[in-house]
């Protein structure tokens, strides 16, 4: 499987901040909001990645991340010239997804918790998957409905009145008919392709599972003022009160397998000294090292 971030869009309502630059650089506590759906990726254990940008904010993408070898990844990058909607990732990245199945993860979303994605990319075989989490505010994100035998039948963008309190977290995951899927939907009202609308024709076909992510799990969209302080308050809380950290690529990708222990050794001292190689050297590489040599 594939995997694409989403990390384009106008960030009108992080206005002055995303001035120059783009929302998804902008920091949740202490690293680049990007950094959390690349790990969720990682820890789904996707390998090829595409990022999709704006023209004005891609080249930053790219100094950040790079062509993604140092975390045994390879990243491609596209260009999203006008927010059109974010459906529009399938055909922008056609050549990237081939002839795979993909995932795409919105830039602004923070992950945490459980093991309910792991599953979901381990059993996913074809259709499409995608989430529902109970929030408080429903009408401002994409509404799936359920029946008594827990059946998604209905999924509605921005619905004035929901049906129920699910919505649609910034995470799907679709076979390789979801470009075909994308190429004959009409752009909405607002003039975006709908990834809603993709999300219906999936469950027209019978082919939708929705996966209900249980109330311990954490999902964050970091998209206003008020949002981005509460996801890095959140981050601190946890990153202090467990002392592991979210969002952090590196040991992702070790513990994906990506990379071998040297290999993040090599990475890791790199960096300067700061508290993120810190956490690196001390909880994840000596940590490790402490294990193999306990093991009999
Ligand atoms: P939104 O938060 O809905 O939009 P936005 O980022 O443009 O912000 P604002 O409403 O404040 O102007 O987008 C959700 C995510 O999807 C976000 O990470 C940006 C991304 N996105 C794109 O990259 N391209 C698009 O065409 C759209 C609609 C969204």
């Amino acid at each position: 499987m594939k995997g694409i971030i989403l990390a384009g869009g106008a960030g009108s309502r992080l206005y002055p901040l995303t001035r120059v630059a783009s929302k998804q650089l902008q920091p949740v506590y202490d690293k680049p909001m990007v950094y959390y759906p690349l790990t969720t990726l990682i820890e789904g254990g996707i390998r090829e990645l595409c990022v999709i940008s704006t023209p004005q904010d891609l080249p930053r993408f790219m100094q950040l991340l790079g062509d993604g070898k140092a975390w045994g990844l390879t990243i491609e990058y596209r260009e999203q010239l006008k927010p059109a909607g974010i459906a529009q990732a399938f055909l922008i990245a056609e050549s990237f997804i081939g002839s795979d199945s993909v995932t795409l993860i919105l830039g602004d979303n923070v992950f945490y918790g459980g093991d309910s994605f792991h599953r979901a990319f381990a059993e996913f075989k074809s259709g499409a998957t995608i989430f529902g989490y109970h929030v408080n505010d429903p009408e401002r994100y994409g509404v799936v409905e359920f029946d008594a035998q827990g059946q998604a039948i209905s999924i509605e963008e921005k619905p004035k009145q929901a049906r129920s309190n699910y919505a649609v977290p910034g995470l799907y995951l679709f076979d390789n008919s979801v470009v075909a899927i994308t190429r004959a939907l009409k752009p909405s009202a607002r003039g975006e392709l709908e990834i809603t609308d993709v999300n219906v024709a999936y469950l027209r076909r019978g082919q939708l599972r929705v996966h209900r992510l249980s109330r311990g799990f954490a999902w964050l969209d970091a998209g206003t003022s008020s949002s981005l302080h509460e996801a890095s308050a959140y981050v601190q809380t946890i990153e202090k009160r467990v002392g592991v950290k979210i969002g952090c690529p590196e040991e992702a990708a070790y513990r994906a397998g990506f990379l071998k222990l040297d290999q993040l050794e090599e990475l890791t001292h790199k960096m300067p000294k700061c508290e993120y190689r810190e956490y690196l050297d001390k909880e994840v590489i000596a940590e490790a090292r402490r294990l193999a040599a306990s093991r009999p």
